[in-house]
């Protein structure tokens, strides 16, 4: 229980959210509500970051129309999973690749927008 608290209170710093926990007798109770919300942010903004360094770089110079941004991937997800995962044409190129992690953040992220 003082592992995930921890950990709760470590993911709103770190998403720099604030929420308000319920205290019944002396035990803080988080609402699943946040914890579920941000899980989805900490996933976004990771896929973010990727998207940011293994994408942005090129797309900078050679693609400007598709700039990820915080506010545009989501609306892209569709598009990022037919050139990633289905035609694999993304990341373009022999010198950018992406991890295993990476790939499995990506995926995790699409599916978050299903929902
Ligand atoms: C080394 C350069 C380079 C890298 C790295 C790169 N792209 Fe691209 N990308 C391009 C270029 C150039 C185009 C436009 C021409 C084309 O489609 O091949 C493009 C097009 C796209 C398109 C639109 C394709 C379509 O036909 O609708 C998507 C979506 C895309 N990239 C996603 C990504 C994602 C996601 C990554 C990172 C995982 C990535 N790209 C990394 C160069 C790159």
């Amino acid at each position: 229980m003082t592992v995930l608290l921890k950990f709760i209170v470590a993911l709103s710093l770190y998403t720099n959210l604030e929420f308000t926990a319920v205290q019944v007798n002396n035990i803080e109770y988080v609402p699943l509500s946040f914890v579920k919300r941000n899980v989805a942010d900490s996933i976004t903004t990771k896929s973010f970051q990727i998207l940011d360094n293994k994408c942005n770089v090129c797309h900078a110079k050679r693609n400007r129309r598709r700039l990820f941004t915080l506010e545009n991937m989501n609306s892209w997800a569709d598009d990022v999973y037919k050139q990633v995962f289905v035609k694999k044409r993304m990341p373009k190129g022999k010198k950018i690749k992406l991890t295993s992690e990476e790939y499995q953040n990506l995926l995790n992220w699409i599916t978050s927008t299903k929902k």
